[in-house]
């Protein structure tokens, strides 16, 4: 009997590289989401690569009797995988109750049934946002937790409070907090990947299209910051290498004995790059020119920031395997199938 995990935002970017990690490990997965920022044929993705089509609800976390219907319709859930969540640092400056009430409504709804339901563990996908601009690098998880700098970023930090404040209260559940650095990248099958609706936010997805010619140009924003080459420094981690994180994390939360009723875990390669050293390693990679200017610096951003694995490699056992140029190349090919379509 294979162990079922309800995946909020499964077919989201890293929600559905998640699904198929799991699938692959012999988990059997229920996803909901709300489509919203996602595509129903992702799961058509997903069956491709992995040959089992996962039970899909199209619906609304922030809506409790959606949930509730689900669990009823779908017993034996054991464990939750949190993804299910707006997540555009600049919208959420814009439009902030919407960010507060879908994310932290959507985890208050799943916390509170999963007692009612015999589910025993949440993994939640929490950001390196929370720990704001470090004092230092390589950041590990006992830095600092700073005041967010966006609404987004301070929903991810209410929500880890909500789920420690519900365990200490003696709710009978484990969680595992799981801060993401930057997520980027695409399954080497080219079937799933990340799917920005309209202009991307993100460095990956845009640095892609401009090559694809879809864009212009990719504006480096700022070349003035205290860094070898003057661009911002991130740790970019690859969305397989973080998806199999997941299952390691899940495995350890519902099997692992005295593990703590709350863990938390940086995931990052502990490799700082550069934008432009990014670019260089994405041209290298698939011979395919960027075309790109320095611009000004974007509100908001930090100078650099990239993480100590050291516990997860230890305590999960996990390690980021997926060299950077891979994951560009595995980048490109996606992009290519899209712009193919
Ligand atoms: C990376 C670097 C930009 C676009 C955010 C969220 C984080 C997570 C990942 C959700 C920065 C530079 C970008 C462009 C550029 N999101 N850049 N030109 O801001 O590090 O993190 O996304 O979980 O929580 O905060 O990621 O990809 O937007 O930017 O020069 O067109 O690329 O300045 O230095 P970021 P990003």
């Amino acid at each position: 009997m294979k162990t079922k995990i309800l995946v909020t935002g499964g077919t989201g970017y890293i929600g559905s590289h998640t699904v198929v990690e799991l699938q692959n490990a012999g988990y059997e997965v229920v996803i909901i989401d709300n489509l919203s920022n996602s595509n129903a044929n992702v799961i058509d993705g997903i069956e491709a690569i992995t040959g089992i089509r996962p039970a899909f609800v199209e619906g609304d976390c922030t809506d409790i009797n959606t949930l509730r219907k689900l669990f009823e319709e779908n017993p034996g859930i054991k464990g939750i995988i949190n993804f299910a969540a707006s997540k555009a640092v600049g919208e959420s400056v814009q439009k902030p109750l919407l960010y507060y009430r879908n994310n932290l409504n959507t985890l208050i709804n799943l916390l509170d049934l999963m007692p009612e339901f015999g589910v025993k563990g949440i993994v939640f996908s929490s950001s390196c946002t929370v720990y704001g601009e470090p004092d230092k690098n390589p950041i590990d998880e006992t830095a600092p937790i700073k005041p967010a700098t966006s609404p987004y970023g301070n929903t991810k930090q209410i929500s880890e409070e909500i789920i420690e404040d519900y365990i200490k209260s003696g709710a009978p559940i484990k969680s595992i907090l799981l801060r993401y650095f930057n997520p980027i990248g695409a399954h080497p099958s080219a079937m799933i990947g990340e799917l920005p609706l309209g202009v991307p936010q993100n460095l990956v997805p845009y640095l892609t299209q401009a090559a694809a010619g879809i864009r212009a140009e990719l504006t480096v924003f700022g070349n003035d910051y205290n860094t070898p080459d003057g661009s911002c420094i991130r740790d970019y981690i690859d969305v397989v290498d973080l998806a199999k994180a997941h299952v390691i994390a899940m495995k350890r939360m519902l099997d692992g004995q005295d593990t703590d009723a709350v863990e938390i875990f940086n995931l990052g390669t502990g490799r700082g790059l550069s934008v432009l050293e990014l670019i260089d390693s994405f041209e290298r990679a698939t011979g395919v020119k960027v075309p790109h200017k320095i611009g000004a610096r974007r509100a908001g951003d930090i100078e650099k920031i990239w993480a100590d694995p050291k516990k997860a490699n230890e305590v999960l056992g996990w390690t980021a395997q997926v060299p950077i140029d891979e994951t560009m190349k595995n980048a490109w090919a996606w992009q290519c199938k899209v712009t193919a379509k």
